[in-house]
């Protein structure tokens, strides 16, 4: 059984992206709403929500597992080896998506705090592309829309966050903005009127396609269970 976890929401869209890509792979997903949100905690605290997730989904048989959060995801690198070995990031695959789509060179990034903290994003940039200019903004009034089930592009909070988050770009002037985290994509359609001719790129869609290229045949091919962990 495959493994999904996240602090909320953006993990449950990993899981429908996921089941919609490979529909007979036997799902496990673990939501830490109890914990949510990630993007405002420590490293270290980080570090201990990341491994009891893992320890969950490992009881239900999960041997690979996709780390569909971004804040967790940044810091795989940091976990002991039984931990970082099952886990799979979804950081530099959204990197690649971005890279492929960029044409002059300049991205920007919404994620939450403890992302942009971690700078992840641009680390993995400088690595792949040094010569790209990246643009790091933390969002995470989005992730309290999200897990608060406001989404619409039309709510009046939404917007708001929207503009505010178009505005801390200032003149940057990049052509491809990076979903940094699962619950954004929840809001491409309201980001969108915010973003004129700029590409997203979504760190579900991109994490996800990923991950479904490590998986085995018998991992792609069960018999389609869903399971939400609790
Ligand atoms: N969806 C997660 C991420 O990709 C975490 C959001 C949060 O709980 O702050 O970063």
């Amino acid at each position: 059984m495959v493994g999904v976890f996240d602090s909320g929401r953006g993990g449950a869209l990993a899981v429908t992206t996921l089941h919609r890509k490979l529909p007979r792979a036997d799902i496990a997903f673990f939501g830490d709403f109890q914990n949510a949100p990630y993007g405002t905690k420590t490293e270290a605290q980080l570090i201990t929500l990341i491994q009891k997730d893992v320890d969950r989904l490992k009881t239900v048989g999960s041997v690979h597992i996709l780390s569909a959060c971004c804040t967790a995801s940044s810091l795989i690198h940091k976990l002991p080896p039984s931990y970082r070995d099952s886990c799979f990031s979804i950081i530099p695959p959204t990197v690649n998506v971005a890279l492929q789509k960029t044409k002059n060179r300049r991205i920007g990034v919404l994620a939450t705090l403890a992302t942009v903290r971690s700078h992840v994003f641009q680390n993995e940039m400088q690595k792949a592309a040094p010569d790209v200019l990246t643009l790091e903004i933390p969002a995470q009034s989005l992730v309290t829309l999200a897990e608060g089930g406001k989404t619409d592009k039309d709510d009046v909070d939404v917007k708001r966050a929207c503009r505010l988050c178009a505005m801390a770009f200032g003149t940057f002037g990049m052509d491809t903005l990076i979903l940094g985290c699962t619950h954004f994509p929840l809001f491409s359609g309201a980001l969108s009127s915010f973003f004129p001719n700029v590409s997203f790129v979504s760190s579900v869609e991109a994490g996800v396609c990923a991950f479904t290229e490590t998986l085995s045949e018998d991992e792609k091919n069960g018999s389609g269970k869903l399971r939400s962990l609790s």
